[in-house]
């Protein structure tokens, strides 16, 4: 499995694998013992295009030596791109969509036996996402940590996004079944979940509005708030995170199960994309620079030690020198505490990409760019500085890659933190560190106590014969 892209497609990977190995595979340890190559695809930035399309030109080679090899492509650039990759690359044998990822065993198994297919659904059907959790057992990545898709789809039309065309409507999944699939995981010892969704604020509007019309006398609410509280309660659950909100759709009730749920984590992934009450309105935001500011100070005020994230589009169509200046201002004024920073590339389909005569000039988009990295890391450094001296507790994901000698993990406000310990500390033991020195891209840290030890079991893999 090759993964490009979100975390969203992360998830879909490990569902994959859990169904492939469901289904009798074994996972390879290198490319060169592969029978099966899946390639997850992602289409939010023009860059996952051109690496998957050399990708694929790499692969072709080893097909040539071993003509039983399957080459498949999944995900959303499989979903908008459909026929143009097997125009492009003949040798792939299966393309599925993201609405068809329980598929993935059969389409390769009727690839087998009848030759290339290439199967996109053109949405999610509401009953396939019922037998979402159960019958697509994930193969996690880790044993202690895991994701939970609460939603797929996005309602949005932010004018630069491609995944309401390619990931369709919202659709949330059931809340009971959430909760039970969290006490599932509880079971077997995971101790943190990542609840995921394109727009989880709004989760559960959905749900109660067909309850509505069902008859029933229910208010059509969201219902974040509440999945919060019921995942954050379940019984071995330490930490619970969530990405992404819409900060338009962010309220406090939200805030409220944030600070009253011990295991939800201070921090908040809050996507700006612009500073520009010009360009918010063009990209379709649904919120002014001032009302952005507001919430961010109000999470704030409402969760103590909150570390606020965001995302920022560098570049969007007719941006200009006034419409970046307010970017800059906006995101100083936010102290982010982490930000993930984009060049603005078109996606064919979207309405920003036909703005075509607006597009900014590259080289002036590389210097705003570089301004704005500069301003990020200065709050980044800001805030990584004002931990030291304090005692975090820590989640280790295992020994740091530099150092085997020092353990790395992340504190709840998702901040890495490099730390010397005496004692080797298995992934998901949660510990305590004192931190003794700051960067740009982690702490640094002494080990102070152990709190607690793993309790997870080793998976052993069903294959079904
Ligand atoms: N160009 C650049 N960045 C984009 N993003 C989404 N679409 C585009 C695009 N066309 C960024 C947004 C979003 C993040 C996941 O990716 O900032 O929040
Ligand atoms: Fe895309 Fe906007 Fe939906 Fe996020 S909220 S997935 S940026 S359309």
């Amino acid at each position: 499995m090759r993964t490009y892209g979100c975390q969203m497609n992360e998830h879909d990977s490990e569902r994959i694998a859990g169904l492939l190995e469901a289904d009798g595979m074994e996972a390879a340890s290198s490319m060169d013992e592969a029978d099966v190559i899946v390639l997850n695809t992602c289409c939010i930035r023009e860059n996952a295009d051109n690496k998957l399309y050399a990708h694929l030109g790499d692969l072709k080679a080893r097909k040539a030596d071993n003509p039983d090899l399957q080459i498949a492509v999944a995900g959303c650039l499989a979903q908008k791109d459909r026929d143009l990759i097997r125009e492009k690359a003949r040798h792939v044998d299966v393309v599925f969509g993201t609405h068809n990822v329980h598929r993935a065993a059969d389409l390769l198994a009727e690839a087998r036996a009848r030759g290339p297919i290439v199967e996109i659904l053109e949405e999610t059907v509401r009953e396939d996402m019922e037998s979402f959790p159960t019958s697509l057992q994930a193969r996690r990545e880790s044993d202690y940590a895991a994701w939970m898709t609460i939603q797929v789809g996005c309602d949005n039309n932010c004018a630069f996004c491609i995944v309401p065309a390619v990931r369709g409507p919202e659709i949330s999944r059931n809340f009971d079944t959430l909760v039970a699939e969290a006490e599932d995981l509880a079971r077997q010892g995971v101790t943190e979940i990542t609840l995921l969704g394109q727009n989880v604020n709004s989760y559960g509007r959905d749900l109660q509005l067909a309850r509505r019309q069902a008859g029933e006398d229910v208010r059509v609410r969201p219902m974040f708030a509440d999945l919060l509280r019921s995942v954050g309660a379940v019984d071995g659950i330490r930490r619970v995170w969530y990405t992404s909100p819409h900060p338009k759709d962010l309220r406090e009730d939200v805030l409220a199960a944030m600070v009253e749920t011990n295991a939800v984590c201070e921090q908040l992934h809050f996507p700006l994309q612009s500073g520009s009450d010009r360009v918010l309105a063009l990209m379709h935001r649904g919120y002014t620079a001032e009302r952005f500011l507001e919430k961010v100070h109000m999470a704030r005020a409402t969760i103590p030690d909150l570390a606020v994230s965001t995302d920022i589009i560098v570049g969007f169509p007719g941006e200009t020198e006034d419409d970046f200046a307010a970017t800059l201002e906006v995101a100083a004024a936010a102290e982010f505490d982490n930000a993930f920073t984009f060049v603005y590339s078109p996606r064919p389909g979207t309405e920003a990409a036909q703005m075509v005569d607006q597009f900014v000039d590259p080289e002036l988009v590389k210097d705003r760019f570089a301004r704005l990295r500069v301003v990020i890391e200065r709050s980044i450094r800001q805030k990584h500085a004002a931990r030291v001296g304090r005692t975090e507790e820590i989640v280790v994901f295992g020994p740091s890659k530099r150092d085997p000698e020092v353990m790395s993990g992340r504190t709840r406000q998702h901040k890495l933190v490099h730390f010397a310990s005496d004692q080797p500390l298995k992934p998901g033991t949660l510990a305590t560190a004192v931190i003794t020195g700051s960067g740009m891209q982690y702490l640094k840290g002494d080990l102070v106590e152990v709190l607690a030890r793993p309790t997870h079991k080793k998976r052993i893999p069903v294959v079904s014969v």
